[in-house]
């Protein structure tokens, strides 16, 4: 269904907010249940429709899903009579992480069939890493009409050097390599939270993976996986996400169920901007009364500035006093949204991966499109802050990896509705891209 966000603006966000699991986490956690071969309890999954997409393809593919208990997130799923290595689903192609399924099959029997990924449209985004990764170990990989082929007489382990440290390329291999024969090495890992919570689960299925979190990731080959019950980690972007809509709102927000090392490199940007922080043991606490100050931003892998909270960032530094810039190195077009806030008032120029922010004091609430998740996150909090009503259009981007936002925001005393999109009632919207 076609639906929209109708927000007007003004409100400061006050009170505690709790963050659901990490869905970044979450999308290659489900796809790794096919390597236990048996039954896992995943707790705290968020609701979000990347999560019911994977769900949807794992019933495709054979899994039994119980849910055990909505409110907790907590699904039982059994993948012992998963008895195909082909995820062919129309499915595949609606979300990046269904490539999480050639790992998988190919971890668990030398043979993989997938429809390449789809995803948020922010760069290129090849996945020449991963094969990379596939062939080391010794599997021969072919790309036709839109699939991907994998398949080895066996696995053997191999030194893999990562040319980027990419998330998805990580762990792809660890499925990949976890009971491939011999040890394998991962060099220029990438050390996201996420990256380290699907390695603790691995090992939790009887794998052997050390030095997730760092540079150098080892695995050791088993000969079997089994299940086991697992709590996903909470969601390091959303958490941003709304520690970031607390300091524009000029709110007083506890971010709770957070883990406050994975916030470091937000937490310091908005100490620089001269928002309040009080760090608790799983909770940050972001209060603000003025205009930020504007600074530089970078983003870089983990622990640097996370690409995801980039977005959100702009929009806050969008009303700063004087000029920020901000340094986008890991995707090549992650700046689509800022056509969108400069039908707000915003001052922003984009050229190649560097956008310019002069500071106004106020944005003015229009109709806006979500262009991608974080792009249509980073639309509320500018809404939220605007001057009068905002409309966010197409956010369903936004439905991808945001539990229950509306709720969460009213909750906070924001000023926002989802309702339907009447037929061609957008149409006069100008579709620039
Ligand atoms: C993951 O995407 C996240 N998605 C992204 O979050 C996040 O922005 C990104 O990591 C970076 O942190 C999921 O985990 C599902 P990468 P991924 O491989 O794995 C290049 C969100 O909003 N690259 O780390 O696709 C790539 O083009 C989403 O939640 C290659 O060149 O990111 C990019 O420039 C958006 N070859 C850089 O590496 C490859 O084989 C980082 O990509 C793979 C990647």
């Amino acid at each position: 269904m076609n639906e929209k966000f109708v927000i007007t603006g003004g409100k400061p966000l006050s009170g505690t907010v709790s963050i659901s699991g990490a869905k970044n986490a979450a999308v290659a956690i489900l796809p790794a249940t096919i390597l236990a071969k048996g039954v896992c309890t995943i707790e705290n999954l968020p609701q979000i429709s990347d999560v019911r997409l994977l769900l949807n393809i794992l019933k495709e593919l054979g899994a039994k899903i119980e849910v055990i208990d909505t409110a907790s997130g907590s699904i039982r799923i059994d993948t012992s009579e998963v008895n195909t290595c082909h995820a062919t689903s129309q499915l595949m192609t609606r979300l990046r992480a269904s490539y999480y399924f050639v790992g998988a099959f190919l971890g668990l029997c030398n043979e993989a069939e997938a429809l390449l990924p789809g995803g948020c449209a922010i760069g290129k985004r090849p996945i020449d890493l991963h094969i990379k990764g596939f062939e080391a170990l010794g599997a021969k990989v072919e790309i036709e009409n839109a699939s991907l082929f994998a398949s080895a007489k066996e696995l053997n382990g191999a030194d893999i050097y990562l040319d980027q440290a990419s998330v998805g390329a990580t762990i792809n291999i660890m499925f990949a390599a976890c009971m491939a024969n011999g040890r394998t090495t991962i060099t220029n890992a990438a050390k996201e939270p996420h990256v380290v919570d699907v390695a603790n689960f691995l090992n939790r299925m009887g794998a052997n993976i050390r030095g997730a979190g760092t540079d150098t990731i080892r695995i050791r080959g088993v000969k079997k996986m089994h299940g086991c019950s697992y709590s996903v980690i909470p969601d390091q972007i959303e958490a941003g996400t709304f520690m970031l809509a607390a300091a524009a709102t000029k709110g007083d927000v506890i971010v709770q169920n957070l883990i406050p090392v994975h916030m470091e490199a937000l937490t310091t940007k908005l100490i620089e901007m001269g928002v309040g922080i009080v760090r608790g043991d799983d909770y940050i606490r972001v209060f603000n009364d003025r205009r930020p100050k504007a600074v530089n931003i970078k983003t870089l892998v983990y622990p640097g500035y996370p690409t995801d909270l980039q977005q959100p960032a702009c929009v806050f530094l969008s009303i700063a006093e004087g000029t920020s810039t901000i340094l986008e190195t890991i995707f090549e077009s992650r700046f689509k949204y800022v056509e969108e806030l400069r039908k707000m008032g915003a001052n922003i120029t984009v050229t190649d991966r560097l956008a310019t922010i002069k500071g106004v004091p106020q944005l003015k609430g229009t109709s806006v499109r979500a262009t991608d998740l974080r792009a249509g996150a980073a639309l509320i909090i500018a809404g939220l802050m605007a001057e009068g009503e905002t409309q966010i259009y197409d956010i369903g981007y936004i439905d991808r990896g945001y539990d229950h936002i509306e709720d969460k925001l009213l909750a906070l005393g924001a000023d926002i509705r989802r309702t339907k999109v009447e037929d061609n009632e957008d149409d006069h919207l100008e579709y620039i891209y």
